[in-house]
């Protein structure tokens, strides 16, 4: 499983980068806006707090599709690093991944509801193809579901792309996925803090320290007791 961070907060970022086994950070148009200022500055930043070598998906903003491709040459080589480009699965969109795709571009197919549009973006040149499972879910459909069909088809056919499911509410979604055989998932801080989060494991350490204070001292650990 391969964890990435969905949001464009740097200090989100700096964080669990430093405490989780990160492998990138994906945004998309409306991430971004959120921490309105300039985008560039931003993206640069998450760079610079990352690394060059962890994966940073970065979406189009267009729907046409030579202003795809002209986005995603100028985004890649403003940014710079591990890169990928984020397309939404629209007829454009697959269209601009063949061609990106012919120019040795990283691809992420955004955007999926259904496991026929992950198959297609995958015959395309997706790397990475994104299901969005509590969007889904919240249609009255079944993410986890449409997950489990994209990995059986990608099984099927050989396909070398990976899920990276994304849209999460939930921890039990992520464990869901993660079983499904989605080989990446991108959440927020809060579901990242909440996969590694149970209120035995914070009892039993509490206990640990406090029957270790109790006969060796108050702040004393393995280097500094007797
Ligand atoms: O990466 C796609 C994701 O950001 C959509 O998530 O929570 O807006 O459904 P959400």
């Amino acid at each position: 499983m391969l964890y990435l961070l969905d949001t464009a907060n740097v200090e989100e970022i700096k964080r669990a980068f430093d405490l989780y086994p990160m492998s990138g950070v994906t945004t998309n148009p409306t991430i971004i806006s959120k921490e309105k200022r300039s985008f560039l500055e931003i993206l640069k930043e998450i760079r610079a707090a990352i690394g060059e070598d962890k994966m940073l998906h970065v979406q189009s903003i267009s729907t046409k599709v030579e202003e795809i491709v002209k986005e995603a040459e100028y985004l890649k080589e403003t940014i710079g690093g591990n890169f990928y480009i984020k397309i939404p699965v629209i007829p454009e969109g697959i269209k601009a991944m063949k061609i990106l795709k012919a120019k040795g571009m990283n691809i992420t197919a955004t955007a999926i509801f259904t496991a026929d549009q992950a198959l297609m973006a995958a015959r395309a040149g997706a790397d990475f193809v994104a299901p969005y499972v509590n969007r889904i879910d919240n249609i009255s459909g079944n993410g986890v579901g449409v997950v489990e069909e994209i990995v059986h088809l990608f099984d099927i056919y050989a396909i070398d792309s990976k899920v990276l499911a994304a849209s999460f509410k939930n921890v039990q979604q992520v464990h869901d996925v993660s079983l499904a055989g989605a080989q990446s998932i991108t959440v927020g801080s809060e579901i990242m803090d909440g996969l590694l989060s149970h209120p035995l494991t914070e009892w039993s350490v509490d206990q640990f320290t406090k029957d270790w204070s109790g006969v060796y001292g108050e702040g004393k650990v393995a280097y500094n007791s007797k």
